[in-house]
């Protein structure tokens, strides 16, 4: 898409999807998230992407797991955990992928969240099972309802039919590639995170450092997009701010000497909470 626009991501960008709470909201107000996901072995991954769901102001999380795991959060006990094949998703943002893992019930499940109306974010297992089905892809390209996707570079590769170098070498391209290919809102994640749109629009994220290198951070990420969908932002906006707050609440806790080096997953919902409560 020649001439189409480049920016830098900033909070002007999507600044005025923060609204302050009106006195007489209710948890209904702010919308359910069902994170789906947690296979053997991966239950802290669904669980870090609820959290952040959580933290950054949705009404209800469940935890839709596809696999018997924890029922419970001692961290985080206002999460609900779930049998995923049972779960009722009506109403609910969908967040899949996190610890998804690739056995059939997970690609069951994934087909019934690509068919259905609810909005979605796809990270993860829930990429790569799409990026192995043409059946899957042909859903995802269907879906009318909110939509963002959110590789790492790895995973967009396999999207595209790539190789991460080649992702790598036109991340910008890669991106938007993928957002016209599947009609969806696309963060590809890394050093300088690109959010690219199904029009050609392209943003380049600045914040953000090295201390975002560590396991379960994209996690956190999927959690807060869905969150912000289930409050109503569209999928533009939704990636957009979450994108920016994750990289800013972790440039905070560099500051505060919490990283580079060290920095968990598990910090960043609280700090990325600080962030967004300043921005209302
Ligand atoms: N600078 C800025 N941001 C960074 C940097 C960096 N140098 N390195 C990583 N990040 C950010 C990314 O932009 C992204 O938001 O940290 C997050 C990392 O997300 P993932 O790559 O998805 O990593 P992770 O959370 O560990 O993924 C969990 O799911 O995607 C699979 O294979 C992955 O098994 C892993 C699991
Ligand atoms: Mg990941």
């Amino acid at each position: 898409l020649p001439g189409a626009s480049v920016h830098m991501n900033e909070p002007a960008m999507f600044g005025l999807a923060f609204a302050p709470r009106l006195h007489d909201s209710h948890k209904g107000t702010f919308g359910d998230v069902a994170v789906v996901g947690g296979a053997h072995g991966m239950a802290g991954a669904p669980i870090l992407a609820a959290r952040a769901a959580l933290l950054s102001g949705a009404g209800r999380v469940f935890v839709a797991s596809v696999d018997h795991g924890p029922a419970f959060d001692s961290g985080q006990p206002e999460l609900m955990f779930r049998d995923a094949a049972s779960f009722n998703f009506a109403g609910s943002t969908i967040v899949a992928g996190p610890g998804m893992g690739d056995s059939a019930t997970a690609i069951r499940l994934l087909g019934k969240a690509l068919d259905g109306d609810n909005p979605l974010v796809l990270d993860a297992d829930a990429i790569n099972l799409i990026a192995a089905s043409p059946d899957l892809q042909a859903r995802l390209a269907a879906r009318t309802a909110h939509t963002i996707l959110t590789p790492h570079p790895l995973e967009a590769a396999r999207l595209l039919g790539v190789t991460a170098g080649v992702v790598q070498g036109d991340r910008l391209e890669a991106a938007r590639e993928i957002a016209a290919r599947f009609d969806a809102c696309v963060v590809l994640k890394g050093s300088g995170t690109v959010i690219a749109m199904a029009d050609g629009e392209a943003l380049i994220n600045p914040t953000g450092n090295p201390g975002l290198a560590s396991a379960g951070t994209g996690d956190v990420l999927a959690g807060l997009c869905g969150s912000l969908l289930a409050q109503g932002w569209p999928a533009r906006d939704a990636a957009l701010a979450a994108v920016w707050m994750h990289g800013e609440a972790a440039d905070r806790l560099v500051a505060e000497g919490c990283g580079p080096i060290g920095l968990t997953a598990s910090e960043l919902p609280a700090a990325i909470r600080r962030v967004l409560n300043r921005m209302v």
